[in-house]
């Protein structure tokens, strides 16, 4: 279901916004309101409250009953901060009436109330309908504040001409009609679409580290972005996600549960702990094929080694293999295949039975500026019967062609299964 945020500030139009309330939720979207200090002169919270099921938020410091939960979802187990929780959780943020003050607010970058340190904190797509007076409106103050926003990739909605709030007055200034804002948003959900609300993910990023002795280890160059790339892509398309992260140092996307390990035996314990939860597992951490067999517990001195250390490796245990072995007939696994020239496709093919995969992700470690620690990547994404080329992009879009594939495969197979 939709996530719809919005916020009313103080005017005569805030009463339309009870409208706009009303037509999202009969339209099957879960709606959150938040209210400026102004707009609750003007309308009652208690009238947002009864038509969306969920409390109304003015200022940070109410506690939220929620915890920024949307209705129809759970609340988190920890309270977080109000202002981040429901921009984080919104597929769009609207704001209708937007004022000329908060317009100013918005294009400076304030953040003085909840409303306005949402849309601050807000990355989901945001619209804001302003309705004021014509000479307010007019002023090039409002209209450079515009700019502003548009130039951010804020959509503004054009208001209309006619009569104003105070009587005799007209002009340009009128909020939009509720359908039209309604309209406006629900184009703005179309494309960016939530086709992974209600799965849970499983990602796996970066590359382990195997210890030698306190302060060495054997690891790989694995950065985690294409991990990290897939797991932002599925938390915005609605999934919930959980990434275990394995030496991660780049930075982490927020609405994600991260958890951190180092060795691939604790990779394999985080997964066997969340693998029952999920329904999809991406698995794109490099992980160890061998640690070493004693690693010593302090740090390896030369005059204890003499010219030459010889250290002896032992395989680990193959995380994705033990996975497969206990999956659900409705899960999905997903493997990386790093593989070095002619045959890559073939290996992964043959990965792809060999480890009970719905699908392999194969990537030419050969190539120059793509896959291991690159802003790029080119794939092949191998399933049975079919291999689809991706070609060189930044992992973000690599990260959506695989999740389609994901999405592809998990429908044909629910075909399989109603046949
Ligand atoms: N993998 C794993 N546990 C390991 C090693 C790898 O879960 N100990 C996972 C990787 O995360 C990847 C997939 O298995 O998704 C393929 O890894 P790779 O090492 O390329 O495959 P192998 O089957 O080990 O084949 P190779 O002989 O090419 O190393």
């Amino acid at each position: 279901m939709p996530r719809i945020l919005l916020g009313v500030c103080g005017g005569i139009a805030a009463y339309k916004a009870l409208e706009v309330t009303r037509l999202a939720t009969k339209a099957g979207h879960s709606v959150r309101v938040v209210c400026t200090e102004a707009a609750t002169r003007f309308v009652g919270t208690a009238s947002f409250a009864a038509i969306t099921g969920a409390p109304v938020l003015i200022t940070e410091w109410e506690p939220d009953p929620l915890r920024g939960a949307f209705p129809g979802d759970p609340p988190p187990e920890h309270a977080p901060l109000s202002h981040l929780a429901l921009v984080e959780r919104a597929d769009a943020y609207v704001i209708a009436p937007a004022t000329a003050q908060t317009l100013a607010k918005l294009a400076g970058g304030q953040a003085d109330n909840l409303l306005t340190a949402a849309a601050l904190a807000c990355r989901r797509p945001m619209i804001v309908a302003p309705a004021m007076n014509h000479a307010m409106y007019e002023h090039p103050a409002t209209q450079a504040n515009l700019d502003a926003l548009r130039a951010r990739g804020v959509i503004v909605l054009e208001p209309g001409t006619g009569p104003l709030g105070s009587p005799g007055e007209f002009g340009i200034g009128r909020l939009p009609e509720p359908a039209e804002i309604l309209a406006a948003v629900e184009a703005v959900l179309a494309a960016a679409p939530r086709d992974l609300d209600g799965l849970g993910v499983l990602v796996t990023a970066g590359g382990t580290r195997e210890p030698i002795d306190a302060v060495r280890f054997v690891g790989n160059r694995s950065s985690g972005r294409m991990g990290l790339a897939i797991a932002a892509a599925a938390e915005r398309r609605g999934a919930s996600v959980t990434l275990v992260a394995a030496n991660v140092s780049i930075p982490r996307p927020p609405g994600i549960e991260y958890v951190d390990v180092e060795t691939t035996a604790q990779l394999a314990a985080a997964c066997d702990a969340h693998f029952d939860a999920a329904d999809v597992l991406i698995m794109a951490a490099a992980v160890a094929d061998y640690a070493p067999a004693a690693p010593h517990a302090g740090k390896l001195k030369k005059d204890q080694t003499g010219e030459e250390l010889t250290l002896r490796l032992e395989r680990t245990q193959d995380v994705l293999s033990g996975l497969a072995a206990r999956r659900r007939a409705d899960q999905m696994l997903v493997g990386f295949a790093a593989e070095h020239g002619d045959g890559a496709l073939a290996y992964g093919r043959e990965k792809l039975s060999r480890k009970n995969l719905d699908a392999v992700v194969v990537n030419d470690i050969g190539g120059t500026g793509i896959g291991f620690d690159a802003a790029d990547n080119e794939v092949w994404i191998v399933t049975e019967g079919d291999e689809r080329h991706v070609p060189r992009a930044p992992k973000d879009e690599i990260a959506e062609a695989i999740l389609d594939a994901v999405l592809n495969r998990r429908s044909s197979n629910e075909l399989k299964v109603r046949d």
